[in-house]
């Protein structure tokens, strides 16, 4: 399995496919194809294992194992049999199948999903304990990918956030509009809406180098083709590529006193939280000057306020217009619902859209003159 090649395929939230195919490019140093949903590469397992240790927009990493034609269980069955699974999964792997069904005479995913999961559990031998390990079949006009979940929790869980926050924005997105802000880790960055302090934690860890999967484990740890030692090698090596940050070069701040603190204590105990500063308090009252030397990249992901005339949403309006004033030089990236973005667009900004938790969502970027 290890010395191998293998397709992957990596989804990215709605939106955010072509940022990935930028990103796995970069950081990989492999060549990517678009496809729906995502990308595709071909790799060794120890470049999926880089991936997912270093990939900031990626959602989850399948590996592709299987096409096929299967107009009926028997052959079905057959094909997913012939998949050398004990080499894959450990002894004691619980398969989760999920189907999904369109144009197939397979029509009955449940059913489809028991008859994998038996064969799968038929090629294991068992053992103490139970790693449950996902399985995907997608089926379309009688044809059937399969495919095995290469990470097990997705990858926007970077397992640092120890606190939770009245609607937080997930980090793939964050993630996401710092990239489309131009934040590379230099410039100073506020989050004066911080909330849980998602776009903190993210700016924080792109700011010290830290990969996101630093702090998480992976499916793939306990697959049989899994070799501590090279991955070890691999989180060393990222380790040394940190950077140590002394003094906060990111400011986060809130009305809600207890986010703020909630956010403290997180930061507190995570070995890059020393880049975070941050401070209770109303936006419209923070002097950028009283924080950062320089302008930034200014954060985010406002409550959805009242609408007013035209659709636009009174509180976007009027955060717009205070940045328009008091935040010149900084660059702005706000994500607001789709509808009401307001109309015209200020001037220097334009609108990237992206999909949270079904919600179709604008991202406004522009620079502040
Ligand atoms: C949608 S939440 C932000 C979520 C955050 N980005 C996260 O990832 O958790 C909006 C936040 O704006 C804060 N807020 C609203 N009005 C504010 C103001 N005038 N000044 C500072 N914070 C404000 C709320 O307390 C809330 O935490």
């Amino acid at each position: 399995m290890a010395g191998r090649e293998h397709t992957f395929y990596v989804s990215a939230a709605p939106g955010l496919g072509g940022l990935l195919a930028q990103e796995a490019e970069e950081c990989l140093g492999l060549s990517v194809a678009r496809v729906t949903g995502g990308v595709e590469f071909t790799a060794r397992l120890e470049a999926m294992w880089q991936a997912a240790l270093s990939l900031r927009l990626a959602n989850r990493i399948l590996v592709r194992l299987a096409s096929f034609k299967a107009e009926n269980f028997e052959k079905l069955e057959r094909r997913v049999a012939e998949i050398p699974w004990d080499l894959w999964l450990p002894a004691h792997a619980v398969p989760e199948v999920v189907v999904t069904s369109h144009h197939c005479r397979l029509y009955h995913t449940d059913a489809v999903a028991q008859r994998v999961a038996g064969v799968v559990e038929k090629a294991l031998p068992g053992g103490e304990g139970q790693v449950p390990q996902k399985i995907y079949l997608r089926g379309e006009d009688d044809r059937f990918t399969l495919s095995l979940d290469a990470v097990g929790e997705p990858l926007y869980k970077r397992g640092v956030k120890t606190h939770g926050g009245r609607a937080p924005i997930r980090e793939t997105l964050a993630s996401a509009i710092l990239t489309l802000a131009g934040y590379t880790g230099e410039a100073p960055l506020a989050d004066p809406m911080c909330g849980a302090g998602t776009f903190s934690l993210e700016a924080a860890m792109r700011a010290t180098r830290t990969p996101p999967g630093m702090y998480r484990h992976f499916a793939f740890e306990t697959w049989p083709s899994f070799r501590e030692k090279s991955f070890a090698h691999m989180k060393r090596e990222a380790q040394k590529a940190q950077h140590e940050v002394s003094a906060p070069v990111i400011f986060a701040s809130d009305l809600d006193q207890g986010a703020v603190e909630r956010l403290g204590a997180t930061l507190e105990a995570l070995p890059f939280g020393k880049a975070v500063g941050v401070g209770a308090g109303d936006f419209f009252a923070l002097d950028p000057a009283s924080f950062a030397s320089e302008p930034g990249v200014v954060v985010f992901n406002p409550p959805y306020g009242k609408r007013i005339k035209g659709g636009n949403d009174a509180f976007v309006v009027r955060l717009l217009e205070h940045l328009a004033t008091h935040w010149r030089g900084w660059t702005a990236a706000l994500a607001v619902p789709k509808q009401q973005v307001p109309r015209p667009l200020p001037k220097g900004f334009h609108g990237h859209p992206m999909s949270h938790g079904g919600l179709d969502l604008t991202v406004l970027i522009g620079r502040l003159s």
